[in-house]
């Protein structure tokens, strides 16, 4: 009887959750990029939610409530471009925003993505923040919350968008690899960055805005619906996701609709490792070195020459050696062992091993984070050399240039982390700290995205403080009418003054002047 009441009690909680449908488009084709997606969509699939999901590279098997949008078109873009040649620079920035651009357009170019925009039924649509303000079409033309997803910490730029921005005068931007607190040079620096890319996106708008234009208005109009102002559909966003956590990203305050996922693209039970690899590991007494440059930075890109001066420090030391690398290399030591694809989750998770050596990408350090190993830091592009100076000054790392004779730099690094113990422990002790929360990551995903549904948009989370104009929230206006009023106090004083003393004086002279 008691067992039928149970039964009776979990039918009834299962039914009354109501499973929505939510269209995730994240078309950057880079796997990273898509592990960030498949994280989010993981999410929500495990509340039993419906997902579509637009990506470049469709899973092969099958799941449950899961839709696949296949966009993999847009990984010929992402071949055109040349992550070593890209500089954090103008010109740098220039080219990421006109392949975001790119992805943009050649994926809602694909049929079966139109076709979603135009006839889906969805209660929420989730997109990525990368350089492609014009995705706010998607939210626009389908009428139902836009939940942001941000791979890295807050920037000022979607700071811009959903609050006021607070970050540029006490953060250093991903591009200013300062200490904080910043000192004066370093707080220049950052002010005449965060003008540079804000001034760059102002004049920027209305091409944005064309863009916007032309890509949503013709499918706004084949689902019947009239697009708003871009700038309407913009500063519209319910919520954002953010791959940060104040372990390694500076804490900073946050409005309620900004919610901190980090770590939520790491799977909470550790896959085993494979039979060969688990007894390699268990027998290392010595400890292991895992070294991988990540998915977009291949091996293969090292010269025959460091290849060689690499694989020679790896010789020389006791620890075992494990390297992602995707070609075959010859004459290994015997402590070596190469493969083109590596469990990174599940060698990290092995307590043998002692270094991870790698570019610095967000996600690896997470992962880093979560299972508590050291990095040596190689980083090349983009956030990876300010995430590699952060982890630095967090005690669990140590860094080197990125060149081709890094042998050497490599050597000592590596010979130091190994015989100091401290950056083992730290990294420990970050990986409790990382690891203590209330709700794991991917509950928070599912449960905001719920609110948002629910609430027609999370209105009442979202910041009061864009419904003023810049100058309202900057105090212009105020100081400019307490300036005035001290004018005219000053004024009115000086004239009152200036009469009751000529009154007086000018009044005794012309009494003087009578008697006289
Ligand atoms: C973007 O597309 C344009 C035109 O198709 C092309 O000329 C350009 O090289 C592309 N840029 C990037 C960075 O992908
Ligand atoms: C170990 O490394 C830390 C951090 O670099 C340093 O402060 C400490 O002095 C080192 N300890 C030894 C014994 O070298
Ligand atoms: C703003 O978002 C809400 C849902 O969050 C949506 O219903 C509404 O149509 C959107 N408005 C504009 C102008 O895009």
């Amino acid at each position: 009887m008691r067992c039928l009441g149970l039964l009776f009690f979990l039918v009834c909680v299962v039914t009354s959750a109501r499973a929505y449908h939510v269209l995730c488009v994240f078309p950057v084709p880079s796997r990273s990029h898509n592990s960030l997606g498949k994280g989010v969509v993981d999410a929500l699939l495990g509340a039993g939610h419906e997902v579509t999901w637009a990506t470049p590279f469709p899973p092969k098997e099958p799941t449950k409530g899961l839709k696949i949008i296949d966009v993999s078109a847009t990984i010929s873009l992402g071949q055109m471009i040349d992550m070593h040649q890209v500089r954090n620079d103008i010109p740098g920035i220039v080219k990421i925003k006109t392949f975001a651009t790119n992805i943009t357009r050649l994926s809602l170019s694909i049929p079966a993505l139109q076709q979603a925009v135009i006839s889906g039924k969805y209660d929420a649509v989730v997109t990525e923040s990368f350089f492609n303000d014009a995705e706010a079409g998607y939210g626009a033309v389908l009428q139902v919350p836009w939940i942001m997803l941000s791979g890295v910490s807050v920037m000022p730029p979607l700071e811009a968008i959903v609050d006021e921005v607070r970050s540029v005068t006490t953060i250093p931007l991903m591009f200013n690899n300062a200490p904080i607190p910043m000192g004066f040079w370093d707080r220049l620096i950052n002010i005449i960055i965060y003008s540079a890319m804000a001034i760059f996106q102002r004049l920027n708008r209305p091409k944005t805005a064309a863009l916007y234009e032309s890509i949503f208005a013709p499918l706004a109009a084949a689902r019947g619906v009239t697009l708003p102002p871009f700038e309407e559909a913009l500063y519209n966003v319910s919520l954002v996701f953010v791959n940060s956590h104040p372990v390694f990203t500076p804490p900073m305050s946050l409005s309620p609709n900004i919610v901190e996922i980090g770590g939520y693209h790491i799977n909470p039970e550790t896959p085993p490792l494979p039979k060969d690899l688990q007894q390699l590991l268990d027998s290392s007494s010595q400890g292991v070195v895992y070294f991988s440059m990540g998915s977009v930075l291949k091996s293969s890109r090292l010269s025959e020459r460091t290849r060689r001066e690499i694989l020679e420090v790896f010789g020389s030391i006791p620890q075992t050696v494990l390297w992602k690398f995707e070609e075959e290399l010859k004459d290994l030591p015997k402590n070596v062992i190469v493969r083109s694809w590596m469990p990174q989750s599940s060698i990290l998770a092995h307590p043998n091993v002692k270094v991870f050596i790698t570019h610095g990408g967000l996600l690896s350090i997470l992962e880093t984070l979560h299972y508590g190993v050291p990095i040596l830091a190689v980083p090349v592009f983009g956030d990876q050399p300010s995430n590699a100076d952060r982890a630095v000054r967090s005690g669990f790392a140590k860094s080197i240039q990125y060149k081709p004779d890094m042998a050497k730099d490599m050597k000592v690094a590596l010979n130091d982390m190994l015989s100091n113990d401290s950056y083992y422990k730290r990294a420990r002790y970050l990986s409790k700290v990382f690891g203590d929360k209330v709700v794991p990551p991917a509950k928070l995903i599912s449960h905001y995205v719920k609110v948002a549904i629910e609430t027609k948009g999370a209105y009442h989370l979202r910041s009061k403080s864009l419904l003023y104009p810049w100058y309202q929230r900057w105090l212009v206006d105020i100081i400019a009418a307490l300036l005035l009023a001290c004018l005219a106090v000053y004024v009115v004083a000086r004239r009152v003054l200036c009469y009751l003393w000529t009154s007086v004086n000018g009044g005794d002279n012309k009494i003087k002047v009578k008697k006289n």
